[in-house]
């Protein structure tokens, strides 16, 4: 509201060559608070107007006025505006008061439909920590889209078909035990597969029986459909024990091979728009023009590959939900194949293929190599995040052994620790595998934040706290901080969506319990005057507190 009522005011004393929008754009939080709340850098004006910046702001400053400006002042080149402490904070309360969990929604959204393409394991392997980045952010991004009013779709694209399912399949024949993988599927089914690729270092036999499973599996033989068949069916299982875990559910589960016997009608689309062409046998679309490699369509062997399967899903998925944005969050080695997809379907004339993106984040190294199932070096998610509970578990038992729903509560926190170290770094950066990192439970963790909602709501239990809408008057000095951070959640919200990055929801609450803890530690809240309206402060963070973790897919326990 703040930054509307100046953006307004300063734009219409300005005239109609600086737009509201344009000035609202360029608002600033000075970084000192003493400094102000809000401040506008005149040296942006300058070059249209031709004057100095100073010179700008001491003409500006005594211009705007507003009961919501205590008082503005020209420093330096920028107008400096203090905010009415007093209007602001009854205005915030009476806002979170009456909006309760809507507080921080938008509407900008609201009659259109995002697809998000996430998680998308493969089968017969492990869980990897690339996929649980894809699973986190992409779970989070849709929480974003959904606050701003999206109908969101989330699908789970498993990855279920390939020449690689030949190798297993003969592996599995070679040295399977039936036992043994229902026992423990994903560590069985790697090993195998790890050991048909040893193995086939010094006989090249196994590469030619690994085809021949494959070929099979094309031709839709018996034996090689049931096994497959029971790879991904136990597979799922085991994927589904995380997402348990996790707390995510999808809205559809379709693994790649669901598109083998629709791919033909996508060839032929090419070729009507003559895009295919031969390539040392194979079928390529080229992308000269593009300044990229061409995009492969059919292997020389006659086989379609992952490209043809993607483009075919693109084009089954803008016709089952006709989609303002189709997200694909998938790590950025991927880049190229994206780049491929999107301008094929542009190529095809399609015009919703500008309205594709890829999200790509970075990867999850290991001592800063990347990590690789057929070394069998990967680390398993599954054991990552029971060890996070557990941990989590013992620190309750040492810290507060009464506690009710102590399992529930050592999974929060648990999880939560492990999500928020991804979600709290910009996606696109790589991630150092550390499992001391995750599970540290003071700093810039989940935990921190999880314990300042538990400190909260005890505040608010203690004195006895009523949500009802009547406004109390608050007027308290060290509040200030905290009432202008809570300020900034809807905006954050919307940002965090637009630039789809979560990691601006993670290092907003970070810095929202910062606060708070320190108005925690300066102010008597159950003690003197205004407890009302102190009470109401404290329920007013803790919501958003509480709203701004489930954003990022984690939960907030009551007590810990
Ligand atoms: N299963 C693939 C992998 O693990 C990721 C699939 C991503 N989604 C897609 N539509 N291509 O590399």
């Amino acid at each position: 509201m703040e930054k509307h009522v100046l953006a307004l005011q300063l734009s219409q004393i300005l005239g109609e060559e600086f737009s509201r929008d344009w000035v609202y754009e360029h608002i600033e939080t000075p970084k000192q608070e003493k400094m102000g709340d809000l401040a506008f850098p005149c040296f942006k004006l300058s070059p249209a107007l031709r004057k100095s910046p100073q010179d700008l702001a001491s003409e500006l400053a005594p211009q705007l006025k507003h009961d919501l400006f205590e008082n503005v002042q020209p420093v330096g080149g920028y107008i400096n505006i203090f905010l009415n402490q007093q209007f602001m904070a009854e205005h915030t309360l009476k806002q979170i008061l009456t909006e309760q969990e809507n507080y921080g929604k938008h509407t900008f959204g609201e009659g259109k439909t995002v697809v998000f393409d996430l998680s998308a394991p493969n089968i017969a392997k492990p869980f990897s920590m690339g996929h649980l980045r894809s699973t986190v952010i992409g779970n989070s991004l849709a929480n974003l889209a959904a606050n701003s009013g999206y109908e969101t779709v989330k699908i789970n694209y498993i990855g279920d078909y390939g020449t690689q399912f030949g190798k297993l399949l003969s592996a599995y024949k070679n040295w399977g035990d039936e036992e043994k993988i229902r026992a423990n599927p994903l560590a069985e089914l790697t090993k195998i597969y790890v050991k048909f690729h040893e193995e086939a270092k010094h006989n090249a036999e196994l590469i030619d029986e690994g085809r021949q499973w494959f070929k099979k599996l094309e031709q839709q033989d018996e034996e090689a459909l049931r096994l497959w068949r029971w790879f991904k069916e136990v597979s799922l299982e085991e994927f589904e024990k995380i997402y348990q875990l996790l707390g995510i559910e999808f809205d559809l589960t379709r693994g790649e091979a669901y598109y083998n016997d629709k791919m033909d009608s996508t060839v032929e689309l090419l070729k009507e728009h003559q895009l295919l062409e031969d390539s040392d046998g194979a079928k390529v679309v080229r992308l000269d023009e593009e300044g990229i490699p061409p995009c492969l369509i059919k292997k020389s062997d006659g086989t379609t590959i992952y490209a043809t399967r993607d483009l075919t899903a693109a084009i089954d998925r803008f016709n089952s939900y006709s989609f303002d944005e189709a997200l694909y969050v998938v790590g950025h080695e991927q880049s190229l194949h994206f780049s491929q997809i999107k301008h094929v379907l542009n190529k095809l004339g399609f015009n919703w293929a500008q309205n594709v993106k890829h999200i790509p984040f970075g990867m999850m190294l290991q001592d800063g190599k990347k990590m690789s199932t057929r070394q069998g070096k990967t680390i398993l998610l599954e054991n990552v995040l029971k060890e996070a509970i557990q941990q989590a578990s013992d620190s309750i038992e040492e810290k507060n052994p009464h506690l009710r729903n102590k399992e529930t509560v050592a999974r929060q926190v648990g999880v939560g620790a492990v999500i928020f170290h991804d979600l709290k770094q910009d996606r696109r950066n790589d991630v150092e595998f550390s499992i001391e990192d995750m599970l540290r439970f003071e700093g810039n963790t989940a935990p921190y934040l999880q314990y300042s909602y538990v400190r909260a709501q005890s505040i608010l239990q203690k004195g006895d706290f009523k949500a009802d809408a009547s406004t109390p008057f608050l007027s308290d000095e060290k509040a200030w901080s905290l009432i202008k951070q809570i300020r900034k959640f809807p905006e954050a919200t919307a940002k965090a969506y637009k630039e789809y990055d979560p990691s601006q929801i993670a290092k907003y609450l970070l810095d929202l319990a910062k606060t708070f803890n320190q108005y925690y530690t300066h102010t008597k809240i159950l003690q003197g005057a205004q407890q009302d309206a102190k009470l109401t402060l404290v329920y007013g963070f803790s919501l958003v507190l509480k709203q701004g973790l489930s954003l990022l897919g984690i939960e907030a326990p009551e007590e810990m």
